[in-house]
């Protein structure tokens, strides 16, 4: 629990530096339908194989694309996940997150 509220006041630092942001949401939807992810998570996010990632911000999808890429264990089917996060750069992993944060 101390934890998840640690996680969320860093989450909201850092959207308080949003404007710095450099994520391109056009380049990150045409990233998400050319490579396979919307095969697992659906073409807007309601998901399917994968979880769906409707309701994520571009913050929160852009530390578990890192932590995936990174190798670390998020939830039990990482192994099906981190191997997609591993060739992403990190103007991918931008863009794919201001994607992300858009789907409603
Ligand atoms: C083979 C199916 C598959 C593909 C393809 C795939 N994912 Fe995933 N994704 C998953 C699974 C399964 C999880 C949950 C993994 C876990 O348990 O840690 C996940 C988790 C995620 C999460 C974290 C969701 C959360 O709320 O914790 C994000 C963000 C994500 N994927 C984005 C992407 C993006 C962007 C792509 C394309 C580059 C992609 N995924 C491609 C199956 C897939």
């Amino acid at each position: 629990m101390k934890k998840m509220i640690i996680a969320m006041a860093t989450a909201g630092l850092v959207s308080f530096g949003a404007s710095v942001y450099a994520g391109d949401a056009e380049a990150g939807k045409a990233l998400y339908n050319s490579s396979s992810c919307a095969g697992c998570h659906g073409a807007n996010g309601e998901g399917g194989v994968g979880p769906k990632l409707i309701g994520l911000s571009a913050e929160k999808a852009k530390q578990l694309l890192t932590d995936y890429k990174a190798g670390k264990q998020l939830g039990p089917m990482t192994s099906m996940m981190a191997p997609m996060a591993a060739g992403l750069s990190d103007s991918d992993i931008d863009n794919l997150a201001a994607f992300i944060a858009t789907l409603k």
